[in-house]
């Protein structure tokens, strides 16, 4: 079966990671048809810096923005710091806006969710997340939002917590519905409208 791929995204570096037990449900509750690439290195990431984004970029980078163009789509999964977006995470959405205008991401669908301490669950550093996406390239989906106050899971493991499953799998299945069909149709199944639209201006 060939399988869409969403990149995931993590914006806490911790072993024990509230927000990384909540990525994990997402791997292991995803449609079978979807494949969540976790890519668990962006505290390996260099400051964002124009001098040392040249061609070819730090293998690191390189490594984000392959994974970023192979996705489908996008899942970021974050605690809030002091009022906004982690500053790991910034880092990476700052380098994955590049190529200007060009990012591996753009137009491709994502989704921001998260568990934090406060009564809130982190929504200032999701509402942050997604204006810095919306910036960067990608498709941001507001409609898809999750903001969890870590309080709220009690001392259980949050892949016990019923209703947490339930919220983190409905996300997954709702960004799936957001991808485009993988493989992309060949140009013959498309409509006629949609093939004409493409062909060059000196054809009309
Ligand atoms: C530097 C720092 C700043 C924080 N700022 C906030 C905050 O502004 N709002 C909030 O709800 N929680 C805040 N917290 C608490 C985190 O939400 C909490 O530690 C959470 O469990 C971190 O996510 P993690 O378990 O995935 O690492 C902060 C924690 C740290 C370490």
């Amino acid at each position: 079966m060939t399988r869409s791929t969403i990149l995931l995204l993590l914006g806490s570096l911790r072993t024990a990671s509230i927000n990384r037990e909540i990525a994990q449900i997402a791997i292991a509750h995803a449609p079978n048809d979807i494949r969540i690439n976790f890519f668990d290195r962006i505290g390996e990431l260099p400051h964002y810096n124009e001098d040392i984004d040249t061609e070819p970029a730090p293998d690191i980078v390189s490594a984000l923005r392959a994974a970023a163009t192979s996705a489908q789509a996008g899942l970021v999964i974050t605690p809030e710091y002091n009022g906004t977006i982690p500053g790991v995470l910034k880092n990476a959405i700052d380098w994955l806006s590049r190529p200007y205008g060009n990012s591996p991401l753009k137009g491709k669908p994502v989704a921001v969710i998260g568990a934090s301490l406060g009564s809130y669950g982190g929504v200032w550093a999701h509402d942050d997340t997604r204006k810095a996406l919306r910036i960067a390239g990608p498709r941001v989906v507001d409609a898809i939002a999750l903001s969890v106050p870590t309080k709220t899971l009690r001392a259980e493991a949050a892949a016990a917590n019923v209703a947490l499953v339930e919220q983190v799998t409905d996300v997954v299945r709702r960004l799936a519905a957001e991808m485009p069909p993988w493989p992309p149709s060949p140009a013959s199944d498309r409509p006629t409208a949609e093939i004409q639209s493409l062909e060059s201006p000196r054809h009309r």
